[in-house]
């Protein structure tokens, strides 16, 4: 069995990251206590865990134990698939019942007593204890490095807007289109969505009313090495006129929420509305949607209204007057 421990701001929709791309590499969610996941899935899920954006790392889930005493005594049971020298690490989620700060030293012992060598500083192995509802302890096999998100932040691009998301939570969004091969972003901006779709090795389609984000973007993808990217100046709400006959597996976006000149002149519900409506005609049967809608518009009622169906929605609050949910929704 796996385990992942997601991120604990957005929890469902990390929640559902997974979930998704699970669904892809065939295994599910088994259990859940608070940010530990129990994942029913072998190493064929790797290369779809590796994709994650909201989550803080994965590994090997070893004992799962009702109190200390039984961790300690399954430790001594269990053969520890320990690679060179090893260190525990305890991590104690906001729900942890249970007593654990001596657990790091005394389950380092009961390891150390068959044999494997410690080192605190430089470990090979890291053995991680989860203390929530239960105890847990697994091995480490992927850290998800908050620096290999953080060099792609808005302000490390060549082209610079403060208006994109989180790098983690674009993946996000990715992610929770189950995307195999493709993604397109209507509204690209800067690009943030598609770098991450790119990174991932995904074909990357954009379009941007402006001709400046167009370039911006452009600039943006091949920085990060993208190279497999069709870019168009042009309309969201036109898009069967932009990509003629094309049916697109996924779409994954971000529309301006202000009344400022990021939307172009438009009324927002309408532009919304109208880009709903041409997102689902370049969408292939069975694909997937993942888009932000600011609280203040219904983007269920209206996704239901052109035939989407609603598979997710996560509520964010950005700051005291942006307020938002990102919404899942299938063809
Ligand atoms: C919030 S930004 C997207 C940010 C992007 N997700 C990122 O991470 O860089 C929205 C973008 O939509 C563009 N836009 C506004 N109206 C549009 C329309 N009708 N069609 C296409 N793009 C439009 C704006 O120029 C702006 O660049």
């Amino acid at each position: 069995m796996l385990y992942v421990e997601i991120l604990g701001n957005l929890r469902e929709m990390a929640r559902d990251e997974v979930k998704a791309m699970l669904e892809l590499a065939g295994g599910g969610i088994a259990g859940r206590d608070y940010l530990l996941l129990k994942l029913d899935a072998g190493e064929e899920a790797f290369p779809y865990l590796d994709r994650l954006g909201l989550a803080h790392e994965y590994g090997k889930l070893i004992i799962e134990a009702d109190s200390v005493e039984e961790l300690l005594e399954r430790a001594g049971e269990v053969e520890w698939p320990i690679k060179g020298k090893f260190k525990v690490d305890t991590e104690t989620m906001a729900n942890c019942r249970h007593g654990v700060l001596d657990l790091p030293r005394k389950l380092g012992a009961v390891i150390y007593s068959q044999g494997f060598r410690v080192n605190l500083s430089r470990p090979d192995t890291l053995v991680r204890v989860y203390c929530g509802e239960k105890l847990y302890a697994g091995i480490r096999f992927h850290y998800f490095s908050p620096k290999d998100f953080e060099r792609r932040k808005a302000h490390h691009r060549p082209f610079f807007r403060p208006i994109s998301l989180h790098p983690r939570v674009s993946r996000a969004l990715v992610n929770l289109t189950k995307a195999r091969k493709e993604i397109l972003d209507p509204f690209m901006g800067a690009g943030g969505v598609l770098m991450e779709a790119g990174l991932l090795g995904l074909k990357v389609y954009g379009v941007d009313i402006k001709s400046e984000m167009v370039e911006g973007a452009e600039m943006n993808l091949r920085h990060y090495g993208i190279e497999d990217y069709t870019l168009k100046l042009g309309d969201a709400t036109r898009l069967e006129e932009l990509f003629p006959g094309k049916r697109f597996e996924a779409i994954a976006t971000d529309p301006p929420y202000g009344t400022s000149a990021t939307l172009a002149g438009r009324e927002r519900g309408e532009l919304y509305r109208k880009a709903l409506k041409s997102m689902y005609s370049v969408l292939m049967e069975g694909g997937r949607l993942a888009i932000a809608f600011p609280t203040d518009f219904d983007g269920e009622e209206e996704a239901e209204r052109v035939g989407f169906n609603l598979v997710g929605k996560y509520y964010q609050r950005v700051h005291k007057s942006l307020e938002r949910y990102f919404y899942v929704f299938e063809k």
